[in-house]
């Protein structure tokens, strides 16, 4: 399965079965985050096999067994950024090793978590096998989340044509996971580059900056540079395209 593929064929999964990760899959897995670590400096971590289920209280999981802890330094920069970015990398793969995975940074209780003195747990990713068809419970758990199906323009402004591959850009980032699916991030195409900004880029919609990014360069097989922006500081430069809509 492609990098692409992948993005297709992902949605969040949040039944999973009761079964215990292979541990030639848990191997591949450490090996799969410790490469993101490095080039991150983040400091993910996995968990496998725990039946500490009380770590997600708010029944939005079933059997959430195995999950990988987004944590860094405190003093680490652009950290919302780098989680999104890497973590999503790192799910895509999890998707290609047939795992069904989920986002959550709301839906955990993070006083239950043994947080490292100086280290920021900033969310957690649950995985694991899943049926092919999704349960009941998963579709009761995904209507509680904003239904949104925007058109592809809702997620980019031009004042000038844009190329193909732009579009496809786009494409792989209408597919991206966000935080109540709130879908916050937007691009702007000028001279062949794309710069990319949300409104709040130290909440959740950090994470979300940094799995559209990474959906976007996938989808535009990375021929567009991306450059990731504050609003304020596009304007006076693309001020007439500041229309968020
Ligand atoms: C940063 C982030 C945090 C999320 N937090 C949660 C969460 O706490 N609980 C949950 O059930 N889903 C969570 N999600 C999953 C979103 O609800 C889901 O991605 C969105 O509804 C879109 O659905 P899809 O992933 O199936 O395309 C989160 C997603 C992201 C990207």
């Amino acid at each position: 399965m492609t990098d692409l593929q992948a993005v297709r064929q992902r949605i969040s999964r949040r039944d999973f079965l009761d079964k215990p990760i292979s541990s030639q899959q848990v191997l591949q897995i450490n090996k799969l985050i410790e490469n993101n670590n490095q080039l991150s400096g983040l400091e993910l971590k996995a968990v496998f096999n725990d039946e500490e289920t009380h770590l997600f209280p708010y029944g939005r999981f079933k059997n959430p067994k195995n999950y990988i802890l987004m944590l860094c330094d405190k003093s680490l920069e652009n950290y919302n950024f780098k989680i999104g970015y890497y973590g999503q990398n790192i799910m895509l793969n999890l998707v290609k090793m047939g795992f069904g995975a989920c986002w959550a940074g709301i839906s955990f209780s993070r006083s239950n978590f043994n947080i490292p003195k100086g280290k920021r747990l900033r969310a957690v990713m649950i995985f694991g096998y899943v049926n092919e068809e999704i349960s009941d419970f998963e579709k009761f758990v995904t209507s509680s989340t904003v239904n949104v199906n925007h058109d592809l323009d809702y997620f980019y402004s031009s004042s000038e044509s844009v190329p193909e591959k732009f579009i496809d850009g786009i494409k792989a980032v209408s597919l991206a996971p966000s935080a109540m699916n709130r879908q916050p991030v937007h691009f702007i195409y000028k001279d062949n580059m794309t710069f990319s900004y949300v409104e709040k880029p130290n909440s959740l919609q950090g994470i979300d900056l940094g799995i559209a990014v990474k959906h976007f360069e996938i989808g535009s097989n990375g021929e567009i540079p991306v450059k990731i922006t504050e609003k304020q500081k596009l304007s006076p430069l693309f001020n007439n395209l500041l229309i968020f809509k």
